[in-house]
């Protein structure tokens, strides 16, 4: 690792250049092969991959398409571009294929002087550099993890790195998940990897600089949902781990410099894909969907499954300590939670607006999509914690279902304000509708990152509808 460490080449800003080494060979063919049969013997080739197909399926890279046909107006102090990243395979998978597992793309929209330019462009990942050397899909994917196919196919990886086919120095993540904005850098984030940062170009054009490590010290995954501060300029951030210690909590300087570990205790290795933080506090969430190789391989399971017998454990540590000594356990009915809205302090309650699950499953290779959006049963609760007398409770706040929650990010940590709004501005009409050269399939997290104000970040309201002909619709207040 020490000699690695050494070989890895930065740009001026500290950020790691991508160059991993896999090595083309007998060997390599040779795991194709044992792979290859392996999957004829045991993976049915007419099980449908449903998030390839319809919207879901992968489109092409597109270069800068600039002045594209307006209707309507765009406004000339509406400068700089709406981003969206999501998961779009460059190369068919061998087997089975999760929603999770695609390449990252980031479908950008440059706005500038009225004009509007569309672009799309890969996240050039480790991974994606070593597919495209080797012509063909070669990670393992969580599309595959299920029952004893799922061993073998985690040992198809452990071959190809254990005999350097692959290269993992660099991740193997897919950067596919969220985007965020944070010392001058905007980042792709997937929760399995490190953060990597993409220039955007005048023209609108998205270019992968490299790997965040922040100068060596991040050593672990990084979540896909870290949370700026919008006062203090920081960020706040965690990863999780299959080996202890399970969580990790970071705190990252307005400028850029990454604090030491805070390693965060819990039982078991869980999926925890997103947190929050109030002025005082970070808030961590132990929820019982737990990653189960055993089960996986002797019940044929998916590899994260859900104990509905467990409760759920959210955490409150102030956020900037050292260690996790400080930290309060709160808990509340069983559930699982993807993404919170946001989080306050009021007296001596910490409160948290959140997407509450009473029954996850992520095993995507049993039932259709539509059956999947049709047993959702996500919802919007407010969830209050106590820190005087160490009491929970949890309220719900919507019965429709409701999830990928934003808030405006100058807001973040704080409570959401009343907001006073002219009637003559709540027409449903966007200003502005671009139409898009191409389709853009169905994808994860977005924003809009503002040209105004260097390193500030403001989140616009943007409603998508992806069809055969897709829109972005650009709705502005004025
Ligand atoms: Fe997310």
């Amino acid at each position: 690792m020490g000699q690695k460490e050494k070989e890895m080449e930065r740009t001026d800003a500290g950020v790691v250049v991508v160059k991993p080494k896999p090595k083309k060979g007998v060997t390599s063919k040779a795991i194709d092969w044992l792979e290859c049969s392996f999957v004829k013997m045991m993976h049915d080739p007419k099980k449908p991959l449903h998030y390839l197909s319809g919207n879901f399926a992968p489109v092409d890279e597109t270069p800068p398409l600039a002045d594209l046909p307006v209707e309507g107006h765009l406004p000339e102090c509406l400068n700089g571009e709406f981003v969206r990243v999501g998961p779009n395979p460059k190369f068919a998978p061998v087997a089975g294929y999760h929603w999770f597992d695609g390449d990252g793309m980031i479908h950008g929209m440059r706005i500038k002087d009225g004009k509007a330019t569309y672009v799309s462009r890969f996240v050039k990942t480790s991974r994606i550099k070593q597919e495209e050397f080797y012509g063909g899909s070669k990670f393992m994917k969580i599309g595959d993890l299920k029952g004893m196919f799922g061993l073998i196919m985690v040992y198809m990886q452990l071959l190809r790195t254990k005999l350097k086919v692959l290269d993992v120095s660099y991740g193997y993540g897919t950067a596919n998940t969220a985007l965020i904005y944070h010392h001058g850098k905007l980042l792709a984030l997937n929760e399995a990897d490190k953060p990597y940062a993409i220039k955007v170009l005048e023209d609108g054009d998205l270019q992968t600089i490299g790997m965040l490590d922040y100068d060596k010290r991040l050593g672990h995954s990084f979540t896909a949902h870290p949370k700026v501060d919008p006062v203090t300029g920081e960020m706040f951030t965690f990863g999780y781990s299959q080996e202890q210690p399970y969580i990790t909590y970071r705190v990252i300087s307005k400028e850029g410099v990454m604090e030491d570990p805070v390693p965060i205790t819990v039982a078991d290795p869980i999926m925890m894909h997103d947190f929050a933080i109030t002025e005082n506090y970070a808030i961590f969430m132990d929820l019982p969907l737990y990653f189960r190789p055993k089960e996986m391989v002797k019940e044929k399971k998916f590899v994260f499954s859900f104990d509905s017998t467990k409760k759920s454990r959210f955490g409150i540590l102030p956020r900037y300590a050292k260690n996790e000594l400080l930290i309060r356990w709160f808990e509340l009915p069983n559930c699982f939670i993807f993404h919170n809205a946001n989080a306050w302090e009021e007296g001596d309650e910490v409160v948290l607006i959140t997407c509450r699950h009473e029954k996850p499953d992520l095993d995507t290779s049993n039932g259709s999509v539509k059956e999947k959006v049709n047993n959702l049963t996500d919802e919007l609760y407010e969830m209050r914690f106590n820190l005087k007398n160490g009491l929970a409770s949890q309220k719900r706040l919507s019965v429709s279902a409701v999830d990928f929650p934003r808030v405006n990010e100058s807001y973040t940590g704080r409570k959401s304000a009343v907001n006073v709004i002219d009637a003559k501005t709540m027409s449903p009409d966007p200003v502005a509708v671009v139409e898009l050269p191409t389709r853009v399939p169905y994808g994860f997290h977005a924003f809009f990152v503002t040209e105004l104000n260097e390193g500030k970040v403001d989140s616009e309201s943007v409603s998508e509808k992806a069809s055969e002909r897709s829109y972005i619709r650009c709705s502005y207040q004025l």
